[in-house]
């Protein structure tokens, strides 16, 4: 479905299911990663670019403290009022939400002027690493933002949304997915500085773009593996602060010298967790050189480098993603292949020629299909503008 055919239903749908229009309407992109793979939380470096999918959220006050809230896609409707909003453990899509209105009002959502009905509908495919997720807390954030007057800049609005993650959805996720969505720029990508929360946008030829293809390997962040990796980088980088002559807070401050020179002092598993985040914040830095240069085959390659690194290091891949990464390397047309996102399962993204997207697609999907007898979905993908009131 096309953005402007979501909207359309959105706004039928609430009109059918509250008897009354919305006042307001915002929208945010779900997002890609290009290159910095686990690097937020790690105070890293990441170039992503919201997509041109995204969610909208429609929202109308109401008189008193009630709350409604409908899911557009499977017309599920949950009910609360401001003094009851807490983490739900049935119909946890609220979660989202509920966690993104909370924060707004600072954990006190009792302290709201009114209550509010709202409905959400999007068109990014769930589960696909595309962060649906952060979509939805981006465009609740806004609509809600804007029905209670409240001013909230991007990066704020970006924090709110990852507190939502932490504390109702059970995901100890980095800032990335957030800032990318409200960050997001036409034709361009996202460079981010986690330490700072710096964010730049770098615009992109018209000579290339991107392929997200979809494994149907399942992707599912709120599992413990997420955690596990986000453990073993706070481990690894406190053991770096006990070597090292230096100041060491995050994977951030230790070099990959560094990290050849002391790895024996850790455990194999955490040292070669540690050496994702490190090579990958390398890897952003000269990205950032041969992007200015407009050299996308040597940008390309590091793109491989990173699957690699996430496949023999950080061991965040899959067999899906890896064979679509290995397809990808076979085609001069495509420069660079690598996990997007969290990993465990969802979506690779391929820097590409887009002349010969038909070609990358149907190479990609007879070789998948071959090992796995499935198909995955290949979509070119447009950055495009981050979130916004519509
Ligand atoms: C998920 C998280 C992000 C980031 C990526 C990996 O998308 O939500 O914060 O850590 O994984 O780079």
């Amino acid at each position: 479905m096309q953005n402007q055919e979501v909207y359309d239903e959105l706004v039928a749908k609430f009109e059918k299911v509250y008897g009354e229009k919305p006042t307001i309407v915002s929208y945010a992109p779900g997002r890609i990663e290009v290159l910095g793979n686990h690097t937020d939380y790690n105070e890293g470096y990441v170039f992503s670019a919201a997509i041109d999918k995204g969610t909208f959220f429609a929202v109308a006050p109401t008189a008193d403290d009630s709350c409604a809230l409908t899911a557009g896609d499977f017309m599920e409707t949950a009910t609360f009022t401001t003094k009851t909003v807490a983490p739900a453990k049935e119909m946890t899509w609220q979660n989202y939400v509920t966690g993104t209105f909370n924060w707004l009002f600072e954990g006190k959502p009792e302290t709201a002027p009114h209550g509010w009905k709202g409905m959400f509908l999007g068109n990014i495919p769930l589960g696909a690493g595309l962060s649906s997720s952060a979509a939805l807390e981006m465009c609740t954030g806004l609509a809600l933002a804007k029905l209670y007057g409240k001013d909230v800049d991007k990066t704020t609005m970006a924090k709110i949304g990852q507190k939502a993650e932490h504390t109702f959805a059970g995901c100890p996720c980095g800032l990335l997915d957030q800032a990318s969505s409200m960050y997001g720029a036409e034709g361009s990508l996202v460079k981010s500085d986690f330490r700072t929360n710096s964010f730049e946008t770098v615009s992109m030829g018209p000579t290339v773009a991107f392929m997200m293809v979809k494994s149907n390997a399942k992707h599912a962040l709120v599992d413990g593996a997420y955690a596990s990796r986000r453990q073993a980088c706070e481990d690894a980088a406190k053991y770096f602060a006990s070597v090292l002559r230096k100041p060491v807070t995050h994977l951030r401050d230790v070099t990959m010298a560094e990290w050849v020179l002391y790895r024996g002092g850790l455990s194999e598993t955490t040292a070669k967790r540690a050496v994702h985040p490190i090579g990958e914040d390398e890897r952003v830095v000269q990205g950032a050189e041969l992007l200015a240069k407009g050299d996308l085959k040597a940008f390309g390659a590091l793109m491989y480098d990173s699957h690699e690194s996430s496949r023999n290091w950080f061991e965040n891949s899959c067999e899906e993603l890896d064979a679509i990464v290995d397809a990808a390397k076979a085609l001069p047309e495509v420069y660079g292949a690598r996990l997007s996102g969290g990993g465990f399962g969802g979506s690779c993204c391929l820097l590409v020629d887009p002349a010969a997207a038909d070609k990358i697609a149907a190479h990609i999907t007879k070789e998948y299909k071959a090992k796995f007898g499935d198909e995955p979905v290949c979509s070119v993908i447009k950055p495009s503008q981050g979130a916004h009131l519509v």
